[in-house]
């Protein structure tokens, strides 16, 4: 059986709230070997906490999302330093520039992502990136800082942008988007990423992969995904979720005293 890693998912979301348990409980028989669970504001961090804690296979990413700074309170910096004193904890995620809905506060956006930057390097904690519709600013951001310990997560971007990420010596982690029809793009990309810098992910319960898209997602659907690269890379499927799984592994769990 395939086995792989989830590196992006959000199992306290509420889709889950049904049969959270079951369905994580049988991802392992699946080939789902660990999944970090990434939080988004403060109250989703410590879920995403809880859960990694319950469960062996899980971990966890403490941060807030850009859509979400506007409801955080000002010490949120203070709790999220504490939260990654947690051998679980072996990310600060997920940050970022998110320029989509028209109501965004573009300078408190900034603030955040660069407060949030800051934490992570002081910690010596890789960074999960959210950017969308924004990657001029999150680049220039990124960009002042030279090289940068972390993934850029459900890239929709182009190769060119792909190349530039890369150049900061950060992964790249793709999801089911790369099954869609209007793939053309993330392929693009995807053919300028080294396997030894690429990672998989749900995004879950979002970004479901064809033939599953529109509804909910789970981590065994990364199958799809890695179906979909073997078949544009000309490599076997094993070979992709052992890479994968490996650089996964590096960036998140190899950390001195994590695992
Ligand atoms: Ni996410």
């Amino acid at each position: 059986m395939l086995e792989f890693i989830d590196s992006h998912a959000h199992y306290d979301d509420e889709r889950f709230d049904e049969d959270r348990e079951q369905l994580i409980l049988s991802l392992a028989e699946k080939g789902v070997k660990n999944v970090v669970n990434i939080g988004c504001t403060l109250e989703r961090s410590e879920k995403s906490i809880e859960l990694a804690e319950k469960y062996p296979f899980m971990y966890a990413a403490v941060g807030i999302h850009p859509s979400d700074v506007g409801d955080t309170p000002a010490d949120y910096l203070e709790k999220l330093e504490k939260w990654a004193e947690n051998p679980k904890v072996v990310a600060i995620g997920e940050i970022g520039l998110d320029y989509h809905y028209e109501d965004y506060d573009r300078d408190l956006q900034i603030k955040f992502f660069e407060e949030q930057l800051d934490l992570a390097e002081k910690l010596g904690l890789p960074v999960v990136i959210h950017s969308r519709n924004a990657t001029e600013d999150t680049m220039n951001i990124l960009r002042r800082r030279g090289k940068v310990n972390g993934v850029m997560h459900c890239f929709s971007g182009s190769a060119e942008t792909a190349k530039q990420v890369l150049e900061l010596g950060m992964n790249i982690s793709f999801t089911g988007v790369l099954t869609f029809k209007n793939a053309k793009k993330a392929l693009e990309a995807l053919a300028v990423v080294p396997m030894e810098r690429l990672m998989l992910e749900t995004d879950c319960p979002y970004m479901a992969p064809e033939p599953h898209r529109g509804k909910r997602c789970d981590s065994s659907m990364i199958v799809n995904v890695i179906n979909k690269i073997a078949e544009v890379k000309c490599i076997s499927q094993k070979e992709i979720a052992d890479i994968t799984a490996e650089n996964t592994r590096r960036l998140f769990f190899k950390m001195a005293d994590k695992v």
